[in-house]
């Protein structure tokens, strides 16, 4: 029988990053794998794929809106979606390859099969048929989440899709409708959108992108109409029925009232994702669940059952890959015997748009909530050199920072690269850094991070290019 200090069930960035990590503190690790590729939701269904379908539909989009005005003059461009397809393949791919070369180099044991966990110190990994048992000192559930589904909506992957099937599409739908103005709505929307779709987005609540800085949100939802986005707040789907020719989606009030009927080509359901423990042998393990079906750990991500912990999408806390990877990192030194830690008050969350959205602490709703005292500091795109030049002016920077200590609480991005620029917002947070420190931070000119340092000024009042 195989004996490891750790095995770890399942290989996205929280399952993979957590055995590279116990390998450098010198344990033997195998991973356990049972989709046929490495790499989890993120790498072959997830953050990659969407960021390569939403990179090459941008260059779509800018070949045939942006170019003229800076004078490059090219004929209109032409989708060839079987090689745009091939192009995220070939990423997938080599992120895919990655993992196994890092798996390869830390000298960590791949064991493709569905593990299960039969008690502390003891996983059965089955595959074909066949199965075998695991010893290991620790183990770690790293197993991941699921598309969350509509009671009555059967996802067929082909005209009723989920994120996956949307990222795999034969033809750019004539009309798309979206079920939920998430971050999967709104980034694989706008992928479509670029490509030739009509979009609708239905969305349960008043707002879109719930969770996100409120005045953000507003501005978002405005360039995303101009663009060509429509919304439809406040309503939910009940049913599709299809004939040969469209589905026919039956959109209620989320507060009840008149259904009206809305077609489409393709509905992409994208509500939210579940954790997944499928097959993992939990219940029967004494590996306890919270009232959400999230593996329930304690603060050093132990779950129930000696010796077992668990980390990413399959516990409490935000569904993104670098709060797994942390998380992996964290538990890993833990199990070690030293003192990981992550700091939940600093994940920073992006939307991977045109523009993009990005942020890092608390939302303005949040601060009020909770009764702190804060003051706002703002500045506009349209007033960035660099933004002007390259007209792209839209967005803003939102710096929040304690009314008494002033202290930077959040930092809210709508803007070009955004998802890059609030980096140096995370970093400041963890020292515990004020917005003075920031607005004092020698910016690079000209750069749109000289956005963040004026609205750290203007924290103060005293902007200079407002
Ligand atoms: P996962 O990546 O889900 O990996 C779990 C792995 O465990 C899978 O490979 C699965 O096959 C395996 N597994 C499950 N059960 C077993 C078992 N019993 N035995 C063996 N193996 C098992 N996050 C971001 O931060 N940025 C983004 O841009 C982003 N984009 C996304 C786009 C889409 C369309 C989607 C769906 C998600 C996106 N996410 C993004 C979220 C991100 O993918 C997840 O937060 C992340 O993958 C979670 O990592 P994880 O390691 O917890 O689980
Ligand atoms: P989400 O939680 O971001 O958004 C789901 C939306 O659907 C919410 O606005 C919700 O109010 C709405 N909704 C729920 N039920 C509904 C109903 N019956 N009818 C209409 N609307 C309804 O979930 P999403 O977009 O599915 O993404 C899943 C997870 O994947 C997220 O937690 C996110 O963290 C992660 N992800 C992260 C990305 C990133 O970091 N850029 C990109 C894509 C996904």
């Amino acid at each position: 029988m195989a004996t490891y200090d750790l095995v770890v069930i399942g290989t996205g960035p929280g399952g993979y990053v957590c055995a590279v990590r116990a390998s450098q503190l010198g344990m033997k690790v195998a991973v356990v794998e049972k989709n046929a590729t490495l790499g989890g939701t993120c790498l072959n269904v997830g953050c990659m794929p969407s960021k390569a379908l939403l990179h090459a539909s941008e260059m779509f989009e800018e070949a045939a809106h942006s170019f003229a005005k800076m004078g490059v003059s090219v004929s209109a461009p032409k989708l060839e979606l079987p090689a745009m397809m091939n192009f995220k393949q070939q990423g997938i791919d080599g992120n895919v390859k990655g993992v196994e070369f890092l798996m390869k180099k830390n000298k960590i044991d791949v064991l493709k099969g569905t593990g299960k966990i039969l008690g502390t110190g003891k996983v059965e990994v089955s595959a074909d048929g066949k199965s075998q048992t695991i010893e290991t000192k620790s183990i770690v559930i790293a197993t991941g989440s699921d598309i969350a589904r509509l009671k009555g909506i059967e996802i067929d992957e082909k005209r009723v899709v989920s994120s996956t099937g949307a990222l795999s599409l034969d033809k750019v739908p004539g009309r798309l409708l979206v079920i939920g103005a998430g971050v999967i709505g709104l980034e694989l929307g706008s992928v479509w959108r670029r490509l030739g779709s009509e979009v609708m987005v239905v969305e349960f609540l008043d707002r879109i992108l719930p969770g996100m800085d409120g005045e953000i949100a507003k501005q978002f939802q405005r360039i995303l109409e101009k663009q060509g986005f429509a919304f439809k707040l406040g309503s939910k789907l009940t049913g599709v029925e299809a004939n040969s020719k469209a589905l026919l989606a039956k959109i209620e009030p989320a507060a009840g009232g008149a259904a009206e009927t809305i077609e489409a080509d393709v509905v992409l359901v994208c509500i939210g994702r579940v954790p997944y423990t499928d097959g993992l042998g939990l219940k029967e393990a004494g590996v306890a669940l919270d009232n959400r079906g999230r593996v329930q750990i304690d603060p050093h991500f132990a779950t129930s059952l000696k010796g077992v912990y668990a980390i990413g999408d399959v516990v409490a806390g935000p569904m993104l890959a670098h709060k797994a990877e942390d998380e992996g990192v964290a538990v890993a030194e833990i199990i070690a015997g030293q003192a990981g830690h992550v700091n939940y008050d600093v994940i920073p969350g992006v939307v991977y748009t045109t523009p993009e959205v990005s942020a890092v602490g608390k939302t303005e709703e949040e601060l009020k909530q909770v009764g702190v005292a804060y003051t706002v500091g703002k500045f506009p795109f349209t007033a960035n050199g660099r933004s002007k030049v390259n007209q792209t002016t839209d967005g803003f920077v939102k710096v929040l920072a304690d009314a008494k200590t002033d202290r930077v609480l959040g930092v809210h991005i709508i803007g070009r690269e955004a998802g890059e620029m609030i980096h140096e917002a995370c970093v400041l947070m963890e020292f515990g850094g004020s917005a003075e420190d920031l607005a004092r931070t020698c910016h690079a000119h000209p750069t749109r991070s000289e956005a963040i340092k004026e609205a750290a000024l203007a924290v103060g009042k005293r902007a200079i290019h407002m």
